[in-house]
């Protein structure tokens, strides 16, 4: 005899209102700019296309113009305006899962002659270690070095790293010019073992790592020497918000995340970001946090 549950399913089956699983996706068809059916390629064939079109992109000065570029190549390939919008928002989802196109697309933002981000340090950074003594601290992320050199010229004992060739190299060489010693590391952040009670300090801004997971939160917990700091910030936007950058971090779970350290400093505005991000607008939401491991 069926059950009430398994005659809505054979109703639904027949009727044609199951929603297709997003697995299937491959098996679905799509419209080309010309209006032709085409099958829609899978989430790997579309990851594996975007990392091999990336190191022939154009030169960018910041990573945000890189998705509109690579938009209007599929676009002007013959891809519909609506299958290239498809194709972007899985390789923004797959980006917070991947390093191989960061790599690419940061080489490519660092050998830039005009830097389109604050190349001065993190203003939340300058503010938070004014009057501190310097120790140990960790930049991740560290871009061309930006916050770990400002660190280094205050005496302190900088670790960073980055995915990015190129960053590291101009971080390196800015080090050499100011005659500082740095420790520039060319790692994946997957990779780079943050230790155990070993910083004083770690800098984490504009990073498209999960800051609010419970095992990462834990892992710079357990890293921090007890009276660490961390400094945090990025773009605030709700986890939930379609379309949200990879690098942005939800202010409610951040609050939350990291309930077990002492809250220094919170903001939660609607300022300039030391990134721009793709629409191009001059101001956004930026939530900043610097939180201490009780001693
Ligand atoms: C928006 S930039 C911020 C850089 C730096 N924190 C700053 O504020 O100037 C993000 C950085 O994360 C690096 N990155 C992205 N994914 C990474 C990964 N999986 N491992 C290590 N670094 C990564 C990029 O190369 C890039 O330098």
């Amino acid at each position: 005899m069926f059950k009430p549950k398994g005659l809505l399913f054979v109703v639904a089956l027949l009727s044609g209102l199951l929603i297709t699983p997003l697995h299937h996706a491959n098996a679905q068809e799509s419209k080309t700019a010309s209006g032709q059916a085409q099958a829609q390629p899978s989430d790997e064939a579309i990851w594996q296309q975007w990392v091999t079109w990336l190191p022939s992109a154009p030169p960018v000065d910041t990573p945000a113009k890189v998705y509109p570029q690579y938009r209007s190549s599929l676009i002007s390939a013959g891809t519909s305006a609506a299958e290239a919008d498809r194709q972007i928002l899985i390789i923004r989802r797959m980006m917070h899962e991947r390093s191989d196109a960061w790599r690419i697309i940061f080489n490519n933002v660092y050998a830039s002659s005009t830097p389109n981000f604050v190349t001065q340090p993190n203003a939340l950074l300058m503010a938070t270690v004014e009057g501190l003594k310097p120790g140990r601290a960790l930049d991740v992320g560290m871009g061309q070095g930006r916050n770990a050199l400002f660190l280094a010229l205050k005496g302190w004992e900088v670790t960073g790293f980055d995915v990015s060739d190129e960053g590291i190299a101009v971080a390196r060489k800015n080090a050499e010019r100011a005659g500082v010693k740095l420790n520039a590391i060319r790692e994946t952040d997957e990779a780079f073992d943050y230790g155990s009670d070993r910083w004083d300090l770690i800098v984490f801004v504009y990073e498209p790592f999960p800051v609010t997971s419970t095992a990462y939160v834990e892992r710079l917990r357990k890293s921090l020497k007890a009276g660490g700091l961390i400094v945090i910030e990025s773009y605030g936007q709700e986890a939930s918000m379609p379309n949200r950058s990879p690098t942005a971090i939800d202010p409610g779970q951040l609050l939350a995340a990291f309930k077990d350290l002492r809250l220094l400093h919170y903001e939660d505005i609607v300022t300039r970001p030391d990134w721009p991000l793709p629409s191009g607008e001059e101001k956004t939401r930026v939530v900043r946090m610097v939180a201490e491991k009780r001693p």
